[in-house]
């Protein structure tokens, strides 16, 4: 670590070893024929209801990564990538229960991710396998989803099998993948399965499970492997009051930021959830703040995911809601998510906001990991030949600045190990469906054509010199 910050003009270097990688899911990129033909997963069956996904795609082939797996791991290695993010479909893995109740290993779909993980061990590349990333298995989605804890003791039993089966191939474990976003978009916008709306209770209930389930998963993991490094990503994300002179505003902007960004990890530090005054004397989500058997200190590294701060304000309708709404400040510069670019943020968030989270009560470091961060542009579904969208200059002015930011962070102290730009490819961004494009590498999906983006390009040389030069 050099001693002086460098100064933001000059080439930065990275610390030696840091890892270069890109980040998937399963559901937005496999296309998994077990899964489509029979519609295993809750989020099989949403894509397939008219109105639910924005431009009316589905994920049905998505990007065909189950099938074309090899070739895509042959374009990480020649952009100099050396880690790559996947997550498990349960749904498929797991989709029956055993003549004892319980759910066992389909062993050919085992087979097929212990091929899809050693192709990438053969190459060096660094695993990361998330085992929830947003889908159910449908019979566990009838059944309450997160809302039952059977979901939670099942999560815990699927990591064991997966643990026993595939853990020699898995380099860092993500249990599950952005709980307060999942609960939020489930739960309370009900854009997402299973489409409830403004329930915050079910919202926090399903929390509560999840938090469960991430334990029992933590300790299935750690009993086969002892020195597994187990963790989940949490979405982090800013929030600044709309008008700071307001005290509504910073009212609504204080309970979002304690619940959205502190609610699960503040858990796990503590054993317990925690909620802001004057929630926690509401007896219902009073009655959820029981400690958690073995939840406390079950955390190996950091897991973030960065895009975009959030401007909040409060609302005038009744009853007043302590969560208030976004506001969108159109004068910023957004994506096509109407997410604004804000790598201030991620400074903030890497030097301040997770500082309560790296160290546990063991005395144990827990190094930081970026599991997600990146841009989307909007390109119909349907579009096939010609030069569109491959001189991302937003993607690429997006990318270095937040590396930069990164850097910054770095340089005051942050231990972070690794950067994972979400995502390698073109995929399903969900309720936005296939016109979103986050990718470094286009997909033409009528023809499942990839090609190179100038920030793929950008990215390679970064990764290979573990340098930025802010000027590129
Ligand atoms: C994150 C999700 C990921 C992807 C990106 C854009 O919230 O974890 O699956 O959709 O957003």
């Amino acid at each position: 670590m050099e001693d002086e910050l460098t100064p933001q003009n000059a080439t930065l270097k990275f610390p030696e070893g840091f890892l270069w990688g890109a980040a998937t899911s399963h559901f937005q990129v496999e296309g998994h024929p077990t899964e489509m033909s029979t519609r295993l997963s809750d989020w099989s069956k949403w894509t397939a209801i008219a109105g639910n996904i924005s431009d009316s795609t589905t994920a049905d082939s998505a990007c065909e990564f189950f099938s074309r797996y090899q070739s895509d791991i042959e374009l990480l290695g020649g952009l100099n990538l050396g880690a790559l993010r996947i997550s498990l479909n349960w749904a498929v893995l797991c989709p029956t229960s055993g003549e004892d109740g319980k759910r066992s290993l389909d062993m050919k779909e085992v087979e097929y991710y212990r091929n899809l993980l050693s192709s990438l061990k053969k190459r060096n590349i660094t695993t990361f396998v998330t085992l929830f990333h947003f889908c159910l298995p449908e019979a566990l989605a009838d059944d309450e989803g997160w809302l039952s804890e059977k979901t939670a003791i099942e999560f815990g039993r699927f990591a064991e099998l997966i643990a026993r089966e595939l853990g020699e191939y898995i380099d860092y474990w993500i249990t599950i993948n952005e709980p307060l976003p999942y609960v939020y978009q489930g739960y309370v916008d009900g854009s997402w399965p299973p489409g409830q709306k403004q329930h915050y209770l079910n919202a926090f209930k399903a929390v509560r499970n999840m938090l469960k389930g991430h334990a029992l998963a933590y300790h299935a993991i750690h009993k086969v492997i002892p020195d597994a490094k187990v963790s989940f990503t949490n979405h982090w994300r800013p929030f600044v009051p709309r008008n700071k002179w307001n005290p509504l505003d910073c009212l609504v902007t204080h309970m979002r930021n304690r619940v959205f960004n502190h609610l699960f990890p503040a858990a796990i530090k503590h054993g317990a959830m925690q909620f802001p005054f004057p929630l926690n004397f509401e007896p219902s989500i009073k009655a959820l703040c029981e400690p958690i058997e073995g939840l406390k200190d079950t955390m190996d590294y950091s897991g973030v995911n960065y895009y975009t701060r959030d401007m909040s304000q409060h609302s005038f309708e009744a009853p007043f809601d302590f969560f208030g709404r976004s506001w969108r400040n159109l004068e910023a510069e957004i994506s096509c998510m109407g997410w604004e670019s804000y790598p201030d943020g991620l400074f903030e968030i890497l030097t301040k906001e997770l500082k309560p989270y790296l160290k546990r009560s063991d005395g144990k470091d827990c190094p930081i990991m970026i599991t997600e961060n990146g841009y989307a542009t909007l390109f119909p579904a349907h579009l096939v030949e010609g030069d569109w969208s491959l001189t991302d200059e937003f993607r690429i002015k997006y990318l270095i600045s937040h590396l930069m930011a990164m850097h910054k962070a770095i340089q005051k102290g942050a231990n972070v190990k690794g950067y994972l730009y979400w995502s390698l490819l073109d995929n399903f961004e969900w309720a936005e469906g296939l016109k979103a494009r986050f990718g470094l590498v286009r997909v033409a999906f009528p023809t499942q054509e990839r090609t190179l983006r100038k920030s793929a390009y950008v990215y390679a040389k970064i990764a290979q010199s573990n340098t930025l030069d802010p000027f590129i």
